[in-house]
């Protein structure tokens, strides 16, 4: 069985040997779009060299990139544990031509990798193309003698692959491997295209456009490829299991958290093991590239995945902190990969530590009160709003984790009390600062905290950065929306280093 570890590596090798720059992941903070979370997509660091904004001493490039999809436009986090696929940690492998080679290499090499190196069935292969690409098909019935009923041509977004509202995008084409007919579910664009029998296992973007803030589409200045295939689901594939969990890396992750905490991932408890591992994957990367626990913006993301997966070693009856001692087990499976994450072993374990201890203390509390206020509750209701605030603001129980608290019961949370009761207590925080006899000027920072959030601080892991400008203040104290050379005005950015 060829491991997780050997197929990153003979990726990179493979694109390597044809004359592709290997390139370092680059950190999950991205550093060139201060509009973006987490790096979502292995494109994301290459941004501004398909738009043409910056150059590189290559026209080719491979990499492994980090991705986290919690939080901002792409959030897996409510349902990593509960199904085959979903994470909030994951690794995409992409080759990449920035104006050299297009469509004919990017199908050429996709299909030589899967079937000639890699050895993947052809008869378990099937394609889709965006329903106008008649080039993309012929390529396909070329190069890989693909019969037409298995190049399906999809007219929907689904294969308009766009990195966000802006940036880059084109057309894309889509590789899906067969599971088998013991799973439910169809090939894609039929019926039953939902079912997992059919998994995507690689997306390769024909990029041709770059999308703009004010509506209009433009060339590139020249057509570039860019494609990604999740590690972990082409792992699967090769390593003859459906489901990404039962992949070497996993097993061994989930294998050591049954160890430390001793309860099989059996039953009612596979779920809470799944949780954990996925998340311990998560939170170390994330600390490994500077962000630390806080209460805004990436540092609360970090804290409500953290605080996840500590809840579900709690329910499966773990004594004492678990997550820093699943570490070093991660390490030696992935830090040959990701050095950064050795480097960061005892940060990391530290902080993990201290979160679990800090959290444990009253999550015992917290689950007492949940636990009284849905006694009278059934399937289909919902917890009171109120209710979940006052876990949230006393117990540190993130509202997604109530959410996940509930879940295997049926009921749901209601948000809007939860909001407003957020709302309540802002308000009473805005009287009390008005009361303190401040200045009033001080007033706005108030409105825009309220509608805009609180600026993040990435000085942890850079000294420099870019941010978006979300606010201008005049000298007088008074929000304004734009200033003239020479003004003198506050600025206010989303991010910022300082
Ligand atoms: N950027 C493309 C994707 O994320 C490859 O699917």
């Amino acid at each position: 069985m060829i491991s997780t570890n050997d197929i990153r590596r003979s990726f990179l090798d493979y694109f390597a040997a044809n004359g592709h720059e290997a390139v370092a992941s680059a950190p999950l903070v991205p550093h060139n779009d201060p509009t973006l979370m987490f790096v979502n997509a292995g494109m994301v660091p290459f941004k501004n060299v398909f738009t043409g904004l910056e150059t590189r001493p290559y026209q080719r490039a491979t990499s492994s990139q980090k991705c986290v999809r919690a939080g901002g436009k792409h959030n897996d986090l409510d349902n990593v544990g509960y199904t085959a696929r979903h994470h909030t940690f994951f690794e995409m492998l992409g080759n990449f031509s920035f104006g050299d080679y297009f469509k004919e290499q990017a199908i050429h090499h996709a299909w030589t990798l899967l079937t000639r190196e890699w050895k993947l069935p052809v008869e378990r292969l099937t394609v889709t193309v965006y329903h106008t690409d008649d080039e993309a098909a012929a390529l396909w019935r070329k190069i890989a003698g693909l019969p037409e009923e298995r190049i399906v041509r999809i007219a929907t977004s689904d294969n308009f692959w766009s990195m966000g509202d802006t940036g880059p995008c084109g057309p894309c084409s889509e590789i899906f491997f067969d599971h088998g007919d013991h799973i439910a579910g169809g090939p894609p664009g039929s019926p039953d295209e939902d079912g997992d029998r059919f998994v995507e296992i690689w997306n390769l973007v024909f990029m041709q456009f770059d999308q703009r803030a004010d509506g209009e589409r433009v060339d590139l200045p020249r057509p570039s490829i860019d494609t990604g295939m999740g590690l972990e689901r082409i792992a699967a594939a090769l390593q003859g299991v459906h489901d990404n969990y039962d992949t070497d890396t996993f097993r061994t992750l989930v294998g050591a958290s049954e160890n430390v905490i001793g309860v099989p991932a059996q039953g009612a408890q596979r779920a809470s093991h799944r949780v954990i591992a996925d998340h311990l994957r998560s939170t170390s990367f994330l600390l490994a590239d500077g962000v630390l626990p806080s209460n805004e913006g990436r540092g609360y993301v970090l804290r409500r995945i953290m605080r996840r997966a500590m809840r579900h070693a709690h329910l499966l009856g773990a004594a004492e902190p678990v997550m820093h001692r699943l570490v070093p087990t991660l390490v030696d499976e992935m830090g040959n990969a990701y050095p950064e994450l050795t480097r960061a072993q005892a940060l990391i374990e530290e902080v993990l530590e201290r979160e679990e201890v800090q959290f444990r203390r009253t999550l015992a509390n917290g689950l007492k009160l949940l636990d009284e206020a849905t006694t009278g509750l059934s399937a289909g209701e919902s917890l009171p709003g109120d209710v979940a605030f006052r876990l949230y603001d006393t117990y540190g129980f993130p509202y997604d984790l109530t959410e996940d608290a509930l879940r295997e019961r049926g009921i749901g949370v209601d948000r809007a009390g939860f909001d407003a009761a957020m709302a309540e207590q802002k308000a009473a925080a805005r009287a009390a600062w008005k009361g303190s006899g401040e200045a009033s000027d001080s007033e706005v920072w108030f409105d825009i905290a309220e509608s805009e959030g609180a600026s993040e601080f990435t000085g942890y892991a850079a000294l420099e950065g870019e941010g978006r400008v979300v606010a201008l203040v005049d000298a007088q104290g008074a929000r304004i929306e734009a200033a003239r050379e020479g003004d003198r005005v506050s600025v206010v950015t989303n991010q910022t280093p300082l």
